[in-house]
């Protein structure tokens, strides 16, 4: 029974993993980038007053601030990407915003309606009228839902789905797109019970100056060349910071983290692979032998899909140690975690109403099948 509802999500996963690489191969086999010439729109400067211990600084931004987008499917790494990141003086994403991707999301639809589409523009709300009161709302999110710093980034793991979009909106903006290994994606998905929607196929056309894909097995394995590439891609100059990330975690500039995020858990550890190979043994025989054509996409991104798990690559001897350090204190570790979940249960049973496990379940199935849906009735287009 728990191996078809297994497969159903493999199958079902397999699917969104699939628009996944469309997107990857998009980017890959079209370099071209995004017409922007939104200069003349670029809106007056705004500005925020930073007091910090009696120094007044003024911090002003508009759209053509490099902002950093990081995104890919929930569970990819992205929580990890975004810590590292943030751990770094220069650099400052935050928590996930949750209304940045929906605000997105909603324009997208208005802008897939003929007739919603024409009923904006015959009331005076065309599409520069609208890409200004987008822009200022997402920069006022990600402006001021934390502190101030030169490089302002957002993780909000759906966002890359309308990365064209953004890229008209910050014409100087850069995105790093997480890939992971697409079973350990489905594991992962399942055991912490995220909802998953696809990504959008219309989205590609970034090219490598702009979109940076990173593979989280490498980044966990090889943490110093991968961060090194990526702030190099950045612009920004080298800083160890971004290698202890866990010390950093809820210091002034440092961290900051969510209490209610799921992922939360998991980031307050130093780097480590002990996510690499989770899903290994989780998954029914049949499935392991049909994983070549349950999940084509695993072989266009990089992976073996007959090897259970594949040979991700070496350590280095950083990450080693810190996975000694991890075992030799495993009871403290362990109850870290713990503390941390039982806190962000805690308070979301006293939000929410409580939800079966079929229900949840549901949910994911639903809104994977409305995903599919949309994606169908654009591709009949
Ligand atoms: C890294 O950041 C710290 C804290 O801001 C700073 O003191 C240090 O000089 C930086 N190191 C490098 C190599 O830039």
């Amino acid at each position: 029974m728990a191996g078809r509802t297994l497969k159903k999500y493999l199958v079902l996963s397999a699917a969104t993993l699939l628009i996944c690489g469309f997107l990857y191969q998009y980017r890959a086999s079209s370099c071209q980038e995004p017409q922007s010439g939104l200069t003349e729109f670029v809106g007056p400067e705004r500005f925020v007053i930073i007091n910090k211990e009696g120094e007044y600084r003024k911090f002003t931004y508009n759209r053509l601030l490099p902002f950093i987008f990081i995104g890919g499917m929930p569970r990819s790494g992205t929580t990890l990407l975004r810590v590292m990141l943030d751990a770094h003086p220069e650099i400052r994403c935050g928590e996930e915003t949750r209304v940045i991707p929906r605000i997105l999301g909603m324009r997208q639809q208005w802008m897939r309606s003929p007739f919603e589409s024409n009923r904006l523009k015959e009331a005076g709300i065309t599409s520069n009228v609208l890409d200004s009161a987008i822009a200022a709302f997402i920069m006022e999110i990600i402006v001021k839902h934390g502190f101030p710093s030169p490089r302002l980034c957002n993780k909000d793991p759906f966002t890359l789905r309308s990365a064209v979009y953004l890229k008209q909106l910050f014409p100087n903006s850069k995105f790093v797109f997480m890939i992971r290994d697409g079973r350990a994606v489905v594991h992962s998905i399942i055991t912490r019970k995220v909802t998953i929607t696809g990504f959008d196929l219309k989205d590609p056309q970034l090219g490598p100056s702009v979109c940076l894909p990173l593979h989280y097995e490498k980044l966990v394995l090889n943490p110093k060349f991968w961060l090194q590439k990526l702030l190099s891609f950045l612009d920004v100059p080298w800083n160890d910071s971004v290698l202890n990330h866990e010390r950093f975690i809820n210091k002034p500039g440092g961290i900051s983290l969510s209490k209610l995020e799921r992922s939360t858990d998991q980031v307050i550890k130093p780097v480590n692979i002990e996510a690499l190979s989770k899903w290994v043994g989780q998954f029914p025989p049949d499935v392991i032998q049909d994983m070549p054509m349950i999940a084509p996409m695993l072989t266009v991104l990089g992976y073996d899909p007959n090897a259970n798990p594949p040979d991700y690559g070496k350590p280095d001897s950083m990450v080693l140690q810190n996975m000694k350090e991890l075992e030799n204190n495993k009871e403290l570790w362990k109850r870290k975690e713990t503390e941390m979940i039982e806190m962000r249960e805690n308070i979301r049973r006293s939000l929410v109403k409580p939800k079966n496990k079929d229900e949840s379940d549901n949910e994911i199935i639903q809104s994977l099948d409305s995903e599919r849906k949309s994606t169908d009735q654009q591709s009949n287009r």
